[in-house]
Formats: structure tokens, C-alpha cells, sequence
């Protein structure tokens, strides 16, 4: 695996595997990897010949200064993972490198409607960040393909419709959100929690699959739903910040739906935890 720093020696390499008729499959993260950033790179082997994983924690995409000072920095740990999963190229490029203007003097992408809801009410600037730093990700890599894990839904919706927006010249493909044996959803956040905590989190997705039974069974009542997963999250102990059920597509459910996607943000401890199931066909 080639390790590179420099946007130069990026486009070097991959320009290369381009002129020789290679695809590229690209993976963005911000280190700290687990299984569920494996399944990515396990994705794009089967759909590409060069894997591409860039690890950069993104300032842009923080709304508070601690959290992006404790956000978890484990590059060895993470290099020699990507080595064992045979990734080609890991782009590890600097904050003066991605922002040369600096923060404030950045150009930002923003995408309307589905940035301000859900995880955007709470966290505001959140989303423009991450538009940003992978519309930037993507014009240096230019990849044919991008992978992105379902565990963050709204991020997922948010960059498909950036790259219809600005009909960016690549396929966006989600992975399957990775679960630990009590089903909690792998998450970089999770080593914030304690052996307890972790145990208690897993409500979080019992709590999920509770509600998408009774939408399979036709359950149409969300608020009595909402009201249910709610007491549920807090009988265990955690601080919901969101519940709720859409639609795939992220409008508010409609009773004639019959697809929803049920989305929980909640806190435990010091992690702010968030979740979400499709259902319906
Ligand atoms: O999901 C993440 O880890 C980040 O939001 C991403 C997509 C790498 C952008 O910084």
C-alpha cells in the first residue's frame, strides 16, 4: 500500500492506475478504523481494481473545539489495517493542504432541506462541513466510486444528492451499517463508552427492530411509535436527541407510506450515539 501525504504524489498515482484503464474506488474517513471502515474497503474490491482510503479528521465538520481535540487519532493501528485489507494508496493529507485559505476563508458546499434536520439541528455547520470536505475529496481523488456506510444515513442522502446537484462524475454506494454481537452499530464513538455503557447501548437497536416489526405489521401511529422507542432509550438510561421516523428519502412519514427509515440520535455517557433501520420494500 502506497502512503501519501502530498496532493501531488496523489494525483501521481492515481492519474497512473487511470491512464492504464484501472477504476478507482475511494473510501473517506477520519482514522480511527473498525470493522465497519473494513467492510468498505471489502466493498470496493469487488467493485473496482484500486482501492483509495483517505484519512482526515476534518475540522470543517466539528461544532465543538473538544470534540475535534479527543477525537480519536489512531494512524499505525489504522495503516496496518488497511495493509491487511490489500487497500492500494492511504491519502493523508494536512489541514493546510485541504484548507490553504484557512477555516473561515474556505468555500463551502451546502446542500439544502436535508442539512438543517435530524443530526444537523443539533449540530449546525455539521453537514456543510462534510459536503465540503468530500466534494474536495472527490475532485482530487476523482474516483468512479465512493463508499459510505449506512450507519450515517442523513451524511449518506446528503452526499448523494451533492453529487446529483453538481453532477459530480461519480457512484455513490452504501454499506451496510456493521454491528457488534449485541447489536450496537460500530461507530469510532463507541470507545467512549465503558464495558456498561457499551452493553446498555445495544437498546438502541432493540429498540429499532421493536418499531420495524410494528410497521410491518401495520402499525401506523407513529407519535404512540416515537413514544414508545422514547421510553424505552430512557428506562435504559440514555438522553435521546432525536427519534424519528421518515421516509427513505428524509420528508416526514406520510400514513399511505410504505417505506420509512427509523432514526435514533441518543447520548450515553460522553458519546453521542446515533442509529437508524430501513423498512418496508
Ligand atoms: O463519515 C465520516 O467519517 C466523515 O464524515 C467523512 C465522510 C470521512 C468526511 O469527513
Amino acid at each position: 500500500m502506497k502512503r501519501v501525504e502530498s496532493i501531488t504524489a496523489l494525483r501521481d498515482a492515481v492519474s497512473g492506475w487511470r491512464r492504464a484503464g484501472e477504476r478507482i474506488a475511494f473510501a473517506p474517513t477520519m482514522g480511527n478504523l473498525h470493522a465497519g471502515h473494513l467492510s468498505l474497503v471489502e466493498r470496493a474490491r469487488a467493485l473496482a481494481d484500486r482501492i483509495v482510503v483517505s484519512i482526515f479528521v476534518n475540522p470543517l465538520q466539528f461544532d465543538c473545539a473538544d470534540d475535534l481535540a479527543r477525537y480519536p487519532r489512531t494512524l499505525e493501528r489504522d495503516e496496518a489495517k488497511l495493509r491487511a485489507a490489500a487497500a492500494d494508496l492511504l491519502f493523508l493529507p494536512n489541514e493546510q493542504q485541504m484548507y490553504p485559505f484557512g477555516r473561515e476563508g474556505q468555500t463551502r458546499v451546502r446542500v439544502p432541506e436535508l442539512t438543517d434536520i435530524l443530526c444537523g439541528a443539533s449540530r449546525p455547520g455539521h453537514f456543510d462541513g462534510v459536503a465540503t470536505v468530500v466534494c474536495k475529496l472527490f475532485n482530487l481523488v476523482q474516483p468512479d466510486v465512493a463508499l459510505f456506510g449506512e450507519k450515517d444515513y442523513q451524511q449518506l442522502a446528503i452526499i448523494r444528492r451533492m453529487v446529483t446537484d453538481l453532477n459530480l462524475p461519480v457512484e455513490i454506494v452504501g454499506v451496510p451499517t456493521v454491528r457488534e454481537a449485541n447489536g450496537l452499530a460500530m461507530s469510532s464513538r463507541n470507545g467512549y463508552l465503558s464495558d456498561k455503557e457499551r452493553a446498555r447501548a445495544a437498546v438502541i437497536h432493540g429498540a429499532l427492530r421493536q418499531c420495524g416489526e410494528a410497521l410491518h405489521a401495520g402499525d401506523r401511529d407513529y407519535s404512540v411509535l416515537v413514544g414508545r422507542i422514547t421510553r424505552r432509550i430512557v428506562d435504559a438510561g440514555l438522553k435521546p436527541d432525536y427519534i424519528e421516523i421518515r421516509h427513505p428519502d428524509l420528508r416526514p412519514a406520510r400514513p399511505d407510506d410504505d417505506r420509512w427509515v427509523i432514526l435514533i440520535a441518543a447520548w450515553l455517557g460522553k458519546a453521542r450515539l446515533i442509529d437508524n433501520m430501513q423498512v418496508g420494500d
